[in-house]
């Protein structure tokens, strides 16, 4: 079959490789009919290389149909239409039983000391192959494979597999109410989707951003907006809260922010530094990489809570506990545990109206043969690209 392959630091290929089978009796095959692109593939692509190995498929977004399963699977026919949650969780252990399905005991990666499998994630997560492919062979997949039944568009679904549970967590973990003000960190699929979410339940929500396209999208919702790379963003929200602050913010960015967010940020960034490397900072210019999150904690009132969806990996500096502490700040941050909010998910999903416009998030529908193209233009947000989801089955 075809699938995206990780060559190396910004180096995607899709090349041949072998078709997956059924291993375990509890395995299925999908063939592939939507996948997604996603700001966590691109950590992969540059950060995270030396995880890497090469010819790994790449991808975690899959929705598809059941061509082959295992005598254990019990749960789904053959042409069955599933929707794959980006971890690989078992559904009966200690954590899946208390909704930590990313914790999940069965499939955690012991080697490298980290939380459940995941699809297409590198040696950090179990090295399993992704579902930018044609077809994706599904560990678990009677816990691991959400059943779709209505005869929508598969962008009314394929979101199930992480953006949407992702960018609900985000919301929950923000711990904000219908009335609420909250501040979302990147307006990147994570931060749109979860300022929709949060529109639709009444709550208020600011925007940041440094991408005009992408700030614009979310002020055509309905949320505030703020360019950081024009004027102070920290001072554009204090002006939006009664110089308060948010009640909640979303990190929706992660260890690869860009751009100088302006000079009092990176100050007050800075402030929350450790001497010397504050004075490395100040020296460059450079923003570190915790500098969306310095700026989430910023934009926070006091009392109020950061949640933090962005990626983080490795060994980053330490925050400032002084400032957090003082502050009263509740921090929460995690995974998304796809298969504990999907039945919250599936009426919106399901809706007639579309409440959240899944029908149009992507910007741009793609074959699989233009991966390389794919992951170039998202990460350079190129070409008004926000969300590309691959066709690798055709239509
Ligand atoms: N927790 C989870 O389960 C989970 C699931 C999916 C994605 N993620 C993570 O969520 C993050 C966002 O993913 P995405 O798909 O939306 O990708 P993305 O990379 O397109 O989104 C990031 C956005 O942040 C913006 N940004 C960068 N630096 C900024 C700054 N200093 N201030 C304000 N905005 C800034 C970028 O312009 C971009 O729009 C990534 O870190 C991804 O790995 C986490
Ligand atoms: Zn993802
Ligand atoms: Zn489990």
């Amino acid at each position: 079959m075809k699938a995206a392959t990780w060559q190396g630091k910004r180096d995607v290929q899709v090349l041949e490789v072998p078709d997956p089978q059924v291993q375990d009796a509890d395995d299925i095959v999908i063939r592939v009919t939507t996948t997604g692109l996603c700001g966590s593939d691109l950590h992969l692509y540059e950060v995270l290389g030396p995880f890497m190995h090469q010819g790994d498929v790449m991808g975690h977004e899959t929705m598809g149909e059941v061509v082959e399963k295992g005598s254990a699977v019990d749960s789904l026919e053959i042409g069955d239409r599933v929707v794959i949650p980006f971890q690989i969780a078992c559904g009966h252990c200690f954590m899946c039983e208390r909704g930590l399905q990313t914790q999940c005991e069965t499939t955690q990666v012991r080697s490298s000391g980290m939380g459940a499998a995941l699809f297409g994630f590198s040696s950090l997560y179990g090295s399993v192959p992704g579902g930018q492919a044609e077809y994706l062979r599904v560990p678990h997949a009677n816990y691991g494979a959400i059943r779709v039944t209505e005869d929508l568009p598969d962008e009314r679904y394929v979101y199930l597999s992480d953006v949407l549970p992702t960018a609900w967590q985000g919301v929950r973990y923000a711990d904000v109410h219908e009335g609420d003000t909250l501040a979302i960190v990147g307006l990147g699929p994570i931060g749109d989707m979860a300022a929709r979410l949060a529109l639709h339940q009444g709550i208020r929500v600011i925007g940041l951003d440094l991408v005009p396209e992408r700030l614009a999208r979310v002020q055509a919702r309905g949320a505030d907006v703020v360019n950081v790379q024009e004027g102070d963003p920290v001072e554009a929200v204090q002006a939006l809260t009664s110089g308060r602050g948010a009640d909640g913010v979303i990190d929706a960015v992660g260890m690869e922010a860009h751009g100088s967010p302006g000079p009092s940020v990176l100050q007050k960034a800075v402030g929350l530094l450790p001497g010397p490397v504050a004075r490395m900072a100040m020296r460059t210019g450079s923003v570190d990489p915790l500098s969306a999150l310095h700026l989430a904690t910023s934009l926070v009132r006091r009392g109020g809570t950061v949640s933090i969806s962005g990626v983080y990996a490795g060994t980053m500096d330490p925050m400032s506990l002084q400032y957090l502490f003082d502050h009263q700040v509740t921090l929460r941050m995690g995974q998304a545990n796809v298969r504990r909010w999907v039945e919250d998910l599936v009426p919106l999903v399901e809706r007639s109206d579309d409440p959240l416009g899944l029908e149009s998030f992507a910007t741009h529908r793609l074959p699989l043969a233009d991966a390389a193209h794919a992951y170039d233009i998202f990460q350079r947000k190129a070409d008004g690209a926000v969300k590309v989801v691959f066709k690798p089955a055709g239509g």
